[in-house]
């Protein structure tokens, strides 16, 4: 069975990620998206809000072989645990390689027998980051069409509060 590993704070996970996700189903019999659970970042969602919300997401999206997961430590040490061989990223621009490359500089050093494959971001979603979603919301701009709709309530009620 081919696993996949997609990695990311998705905080929030925004319609620019399911694009990437979308991408990647159909090479693999099983995509994980693993959220990040990292105290030093600081995030707006919780971990376990922001698994919620990808649940969410797969339901709406009817995303029969993908599963949410949760990890911290190292990203290849979750991904050889739940069994992949490939690490999913999406790339937007230039400035998203040379970070790229840092950490597939890492995760090969570590573990070089986990590959990571990349899939352009659609050029309609080329700017929008979980970044610009929180900037726009927490400013009181629509937040319409950057994150899953089963997800853009809850987000945007999140957001105006802070
Ligand atoms: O969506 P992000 O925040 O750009 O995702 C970054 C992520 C989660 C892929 C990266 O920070 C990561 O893998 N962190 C786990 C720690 C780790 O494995 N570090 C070594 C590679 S940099």
């Amino acid at each position: 069975m081919k696993i996949g590993v997609y990695p990311g704070s998705f905080d929030p996970f925004t319609v620019g990620h399911l694009d990437v996700l979308k991408s990647a189903v159909s090479l693999f019999d099983l995509v994980y998206v693993a959220v990040l659970n990292n105290s030093e970042k600081d995030p707006v969602f919780t971990a376990a809000e922001r698994v919620d919300m990808i649940d969410r997401m797969i339901e709406a999206e009817g995303l029969q072989n993908v599963r949410s997961g949760m990890f911290d430590g190292l990203l290849v040490r979750y991904a050889a645990q739940v069994g992949a061989s490939h690490i999913i990223r999406g790339l937007r621009a230039i400035t998203d390689f040379e970070y790229e490359f840092q950490i597939d500089a890492v995760n090969r050093h570590l573990m070089n027998e986990i590959r990571t494959v990349y899939f352009m971001a659609s050029p309609s979603h080329s700017f929008l980051s979980s970044s610009k979603v929180k900037e726009i919301g927490r400013f009181g701009g629509s937040i319409e069409g950057l994150v899953p709709p089963c997800n853009e309530n809850f987000i945007r009620e999140r957001l105006a509060r802070q």
